[in-house]
């Protein structure tokens, strides 16, 4: 769980973005075809898929299940999260990475080219860049930079310019920095434990310098509590909106079954849902010491 220096944890103090349920592609069940399976970087792997519908509808920050189970085989049933990493419209192909943490994630790399994986997407409230906003930062962690990759993805051609952190223990820990770059980020800072160049101090320090005079309008995080700290406080420095995306153990990644609860309730609602209201949500101003 993402916690804040103060102990209390980012699900507590984020808030659902405003929209509408109508505003989301329809998701879809596939039979995807596995086009590319292979290791990627430190300790991680890479799946292509092709998943026209999801290609063609998914929103930067959205997610897919993916089921590991085979046809007939013995295996974990239970579906598993994944955000979409990135997406080609034209091919109608849909990339993952991965670490390799558990059961489910042994079993999907385990998937060959020509296989077929069931495919669930694309779900979710993924991340929103209002009209107006010139300038985004996004900040990620490791695996994190994963749900953040496809904003980059939508920003090209437009006038949106992107800066990003892609942070992780050690250069070959770090997603997206290549990513990006070929995306055609304005920027990009590759930041490491080993360096001593993730730390919060030395983040804040770089960012302010390079970005106080040309601030951000809007500040998208994932993967690291340190980071969601620091781009909340960003946020309020520069006055900037500031999205966040979470993760929960989830079930049906629907709205059914409630396990991925936020556990959060400001009133008589019920607490908001991880796969359904967000997995982005937005750091509530009222939270934010101004
Ligand atoms: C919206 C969303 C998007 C995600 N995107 C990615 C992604 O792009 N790449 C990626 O590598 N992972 C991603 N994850 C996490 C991924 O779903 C889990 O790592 C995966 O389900 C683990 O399955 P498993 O069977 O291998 O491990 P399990 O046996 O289920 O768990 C192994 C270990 O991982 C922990 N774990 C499992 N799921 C989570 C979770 N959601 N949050 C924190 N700890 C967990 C368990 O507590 C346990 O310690 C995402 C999760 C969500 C909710
Ligand atoms: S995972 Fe089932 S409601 Fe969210």
């Amino acid at each position: 769980m993402i916690t804040t220096e103060n102990g209390r944890a980012v699900r507590d103090s984020v808030v659902p973005l405003a929209s509408s349920q109508d505003e989301r592609p329809v998701p879809t069940w596939h039979r995807a075809t596995v086009l590319a399976s292979r290791p990627h970087a430190d300790r991680y792997h890479f799946l292509r898929l092709d998943a026209p519908s999801i290609a063609r509808s998914c929103q930067a920050g959205q997610f897919v299940m993916l089921t590991a189970a085979r046809d007939g085989e013995r295996g974990p049933v239970l579906p598993r999260p994944m955000a979409i990493y990135s997406r080609d419209r034209q091919s109608g192909t849909v990339d993952i990475i991965f670490g390799v943490v558990g059961d489910g994630t042994r079993t999907l790399m385990s998937f060959r080219p020509g296989e077929k994986m069931l495919v669930v997407g694309p779900l979710g409230q993924g991340f929103r860049i209002h009209p107006g906003t010139r300038r985004i930062l996004l900040a990620g962690r490791g695996i994190g930079s994963c749900s953040l990759t496809t904003v980059v993805q939508d920003c090209a051609d437009t006038p949106v310019e992107v800066v990003a952190v892609a942070s992780g223990r050690h250069a070959n820990a770090v997603i997206g920095g290549e990513f990006y770059r070929a995306a055609g980020a304005r920027r990009v800072y590759e930041v490491t434990d080993a360096a001593g160049t993730s730390t919060v101090d030395h983040l804040r320090q770089r960012l302010t310098t390079d970005l106080d005079d040309a601030a951000p309008q809007q500040i998208m995080t994932c993967g690291s509590e340190r980071l969601a700290r620091l781009c909340e406080e960003l946020g309020s420095r520069w006055d900037a909106d500031v999205q966040v995306s979470l993760e929960a153990h989830m079930a049906c990644g629907l709205g059914y079954c409630h396990g991925c609860a936020t556990g959060t309730r400001s009133g008589p609602e019920e607490s908001p849902l991880i796969c359904k209201d967000g997995p982005v949500f937005r750091f509530d101003v009222r939270n934010v010491a101004r």
